[in-house]
């Protein structure tokens, strides 16, 4: 056996590895709470925002939902009535199906990162009633403002479109949903971009067998988004 005064970097402790280890794995965590500060700090921004008219009839903003450190972004269109009132992504019959598609393909909502494209209602008073108003092109570049930064502090593995006016903000061009659902394309900034429908959809078609094969659809579709979460 060699004597240790004459082993090679016998001057170097082997716990002075582990205090870089250490000193390394401190740095990341010091980063990461310095990401999720700065979400916070977005998302209290983005409370008094002014940036298109439809701050004026909401409730209020409805900013994205889960941690910095997720590896999926899901960006849906805008809040429903539900998330209006209640100031949550994805909470209403469309967030229900959604979650529970999440759950059979294995994907923990917890840890991924759920948002929408336009961050105010957008609605038509009808009765005591409000009817979900498509939001145009320019309500969707105005928002774009929070959705870039969500991504770029987030940086996940991959966004998903759902829907139309999803995957025109990702993409800032307009996306024909049945010609590039299932497909991955890249946002403006480099993230890659995972087009699907977008969960009402689903719940909209009345044919109970159109149903079932749309479901399953878009269960291929979120097996294909797991395959890209790396972490
Ligand atoms: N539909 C969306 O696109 N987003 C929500 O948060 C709720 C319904």
């Amino acid at each position: 056996m060699t004597p240790i005064a004459s082993r090679p970097f016998r001057n170097i402790s082997p716990f002075s590895c582990l205090s870089r280890q250490r000193e390394s794995v401190m740095a990341v965590k010091s980063a990461e709470k310095a990401i999720a500060a700065s979400l916070d700090a977005v998302r209290e921004d983005a409370r008094d925002c002014t940036r298109c008219d439809l701050y004026r009839n909401a409730t209020q903003t409805v900013f994205g939902e889960g941690g910095s450190d997720a590896r999926v972004v899901f960006v849906g269109e805008q809040p429903g009535d539900k998330e209006d009132l209640e100031g949550r992504p994805f909470i209403g019959p469309a967030g229900r199906l959604f979650d529970s598609i999440l759950e059979e393909v294995g994907i923990d909502r917890t840890k991924t990162y759920v948002t929408n494209a336009v961050k105010h209602f957008k609605f038509e008073p009808r009765g005591k009633r409000r009817i979900h108003s498509k939001p145009n092109a320019g309500e969707i570049r105005a928002c774009r403002w929070w959705l870039d930064h969500e991504l770029a502090l987030i940086r996940p593995d991959v966004a998903v479109a759902l829907g139309a006016t999803a995957a025109r903000a990702l993409t800032g061009k307009p996306v024909p949903i049945t010609k590039f659902r299932g497909t991955i394309v890249q946002s403006e900034e480099g993230v890659p971009v995972l087009i699907t429908v977008h969960p009402s959809y689903l719940l909209r078609i009345p044919d109970p067998m159109d149903k079932e094969t749309e479901r399953r659809r878009f269960l291929e579709d979120m097996r294909k988004v797991k395959a890209h979460m790396k972490g």
